[in-house]
């Protein structure tokens, strides 16, 4: 694990964007799982800012995303989906079979999980994930007691993943459950970059490094990764000691 502390949320999303566009450049079918969320959107809205500028082409790029709220139609402005699509696929122009999304609304949610694992276990290994860490230490929706080896399950969402997640929707939602990817598939993934910025953050990231590595603070499994990038704000790295040398 390597540790990135930058100024701002403009630095460490240009520095992730850089890392996204670099991973294309080097590997241009390369496996990229994305989280939604506030904290990644700039950097994708700078990756495809890139793209542009420099001509990296994605399109033989397969995306996945990270998880999705149980129930919640892909047209569904908080939507997992619908946020990727404006924000990184469509920009990026990135066709339809190279999209892998979870289908929240379908009456078997865990047959899309076993549909998922399977394209997972087919492709190999995702050779990227960019994600954020949640106010209870979630990454994607693999909340507080989630095991190690899960690969993509159904989720009973938190108090406060449910509180939180209410900022994504334009009218209050009732959320119940998600369904996401594992913290195996965060394991086996290549290379991954966790990212957080802000002072809200700021205890999260604490006891994720600072304490133990616990499944009561799912992100802290990252610390396991021999290739992953934590990108902090001095804002959300503010309540690390610094002797952790982060
Ligand atoms: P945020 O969400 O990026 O909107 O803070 C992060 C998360 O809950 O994983």
């Amino acid at each position: 694990m390597r540790v990135e502390i930058y100024k701002d949320y403009q630095e460490i999303s240009d520095f992730a964007s850089s890392a996204i566009i670099d991973q294309v450049r080097q590997k241009p079918d390369s496996v990229i799982c994305v989280a939604s969320g506030d904290t990644p959107k700039l950097a994708y809205q700078k990756t495809v800012e890139k793209a542009k500028t420099q001509q990296i082409s994605f399109s033989e790029v397969h995306f996945i995303g990270f998880d999705e709220w149980a129930g919640i139609s892909p047209e569904n402005h908080g939507s997992c989906s619908l946020f990727l699509r404006e924000i990184i696929f469509s920009p990026l122009g990135i066709s339809e079979d190279h999209i892998h999304l979870f289908d929240a609304m379908a009456s078997d949610l865990d047959k899309e999980c076993k549909i998922m694992d399977d394209f997972i276990y087919k492709i190999g290994k995702i050779d990227l994930m960019v994600v954020g860490i949640g106010m209870n230490g979630h990454v994607g929706f693999n909340e507080p007691g989630t095991s190690p080896t899960s690969k993509s399950h159904v989720v009973e969402l938190e108090e406060t993943t449910k509180s939180v997640g209410q900022k994504y929707f334009k009218e209050s939602q009732v959320l119940t459950k998600g369904i996401t990817l594992g913290l195996q598939h965060l394991l086996d993934a290549k290379q991954v970059i966790l990212m957080a910025n802000g002072i809200h953050k700021a205890d999260i990231i604490r006891k994720t490094f600072q304490n133990e590595i616990s499944v009561e603070v799912p992100a802290s499994i990252i610390r396991n990764h021999k290739d992953s990038l934590v990108l902090l704000d001095e804002a959300a790295s503010s309540l690390t000691p610094k002797d952790l040398n982060l």
